[in-house]
């Protein structure tokens, strides 16, 4: 089968003829073949799964089951490892709160996560859990040494995105997944702004969990996500969410849980989501993920060297080691007034301010205004579009240095 071009994905999404969307790193939008899989869904075949045991209910549950198979595939693992959740978030803290911590044990976490891959591990100090914070350089990058440094008799765990939301710094994952390894510690990576966006083998990770999104880089629509999970490790892992579909048995006193990842998805799920997040993956394939990773890379280093070259301009992250997202700032010019302006002048679509990373933005030192102005990329994404972004920057530049 052909690779899907540029052009052709441009086609299947039309809201990127009326706007510049660079803001891959919050949400992408949905192609029409991962629309029409959930119209399908709706239209032909809206049940239930794992239920019933009419044919509409089974072929709903065979859908939501080949989606997961597709998943499982696309990220090298198997299928009853993954497990599917609403977004990033609920998937780290699955992890979070179903690990039977005991009090004294550490956890080694950067100081530049995602709210929403430190807020579960920092709420685990009130009962006795430490953290043990890993400072990054500069331009956002961690060292894996600072982590083999950093580990000792009670390190449990450690945590790090593969890429940051804020300063789009791609860390050392694989040589963190070696030293938890001959650790003995377990690893979980949050993969939130990698997924669809670069190969990712979570065997090569080394990782016992991977939170991923669906509605980012996997072009899944929102509300969809997974956690991936290591089958040995799954088993040790408590429950968080009990329901619907998650027991085998149950007694007044007593149940029996459902094997993994059942126990794990509680109440009925986001079918059509996850249908179309399967059609997302096929997607994906079709694009070649090598070719979004190449695309990306392309535009990325593009879109930073145009915009670091400006007189009263600063760009956060170090271009050899950026992904996706290049984070910056006007001297003297809030963020959210740099975004606004943006989208008045050209209908570019970039996010501003904290990035829901409000210790990664101080590091920075980009809390002065307000945080950063980040611009996203995917494979939708052209250079044409990267051009007006910097032309419109240089012109907003040049009249907040007048
Ligand atoms: C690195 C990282 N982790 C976690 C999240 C949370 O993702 P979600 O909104 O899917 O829960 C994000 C969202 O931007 C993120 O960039």
């Amino acid at each position: 089968m052909e690779n899907i071009q540029n052009k052709e994905i441009r086609a299947d999404i039309p809201l990127l003829n009326e706007i510049i969307y660079l803001d891959a790193a919050s949400t992408t939008p949905t192609p029409e073949p991962v629309i029409n899989a959930m119209v399908d869904y709706f239209r032909n075949f809206n049940a239930n799964t794992g239920r019933g045991a009419y044919k509409t209910a089974v072929k709903s549950t065979v859908a939501f089951d080949n989606a997961r198979g597709k998943i499982a595939n696309f990220i090298n693992c198997v299928s009853n490892e993954v497990i599917f959740t609403k977004n990033t978030t609920e998937a780290i803290n699955i992890v979070a709160n179903g690990i039977e911590f005991k009090k004294g044990d550490s956890i080694i976490v950067p100081n530049i996560e995602h709210h929403s891959n430190f807020l579960p591990w920092l709420n685990l100090k009130k009962h006795g859990i430490n953290l043990k914070i890993i400072k990054a350089n500069k331009y956002g990058v961690i060292d894996s040494s600072d982590v083999e440094k950093a580990l000792d008799d009670t390190t449990k765990l450690i945590t790090t995105t593969h890429v940051s939301n804020s300063i789009g710094s791609c860390q050392p994952i694989y040589e963190i997944g070696d030293i938890a390894e001959a650790n003995d510690a377990l690893y979980m990576v949050d993969a939130a702004q990698s997924a669809g966006h670069m190969k990712l083998d979570v065997k090569e990770t080394k990782a016992d969990f991977v939170a991923v999104p669906g509605h980012k880089g996997l072009l899944g629509p929102v509300g969809t996500g997974f956690l991936y999970c290591k089958s040995d490790i799954a088993e040790q892992l408590k429950p968080i969410n009990l329901g619907g579909g998650t027991v085998s048995d149950v007694s007044e006193d007593d149940f029996k849980l459902e094997p993994v990842p059942a126990r794990f998805e509680g109440g009925t799920q986001n079918i059509a989501g996850i249908i179309g997040l399967g059609s997302a993956v096929d997607y994906i394939e079709r694009i070649g993920i090598e070719n979004i990773e190449k695309h990306s890379m392309k535009l990325t280093k593009y879109m930073y060297e145009g915009i670091n070259n400006m007189d009263n301009t600063i760009c956060y992250g170090d271009p050899e080691n950026i992904h996706g997202i290049v984070a910056f700032n006007i001297d003297g010019m809030n963020s959210h007034d740099v975004a606004k302006i943006l989208d008045e002048l050209k209908n570019i679509c970039v996010r501003s301010g904290y990035h829901c990373a409000i210790p990664a933005i101080k590091h920075v030192g980009a809390d002065a205004l307000g945080g950063t102005v980040r611009a996203s990329v995917h494979y939708y994404n052209t250079k044409e579009e990267i051009d007006i972004l910097i032309e419109t920057v240089n012109e907003v530049s040049r009249f907040a240095g007048a």
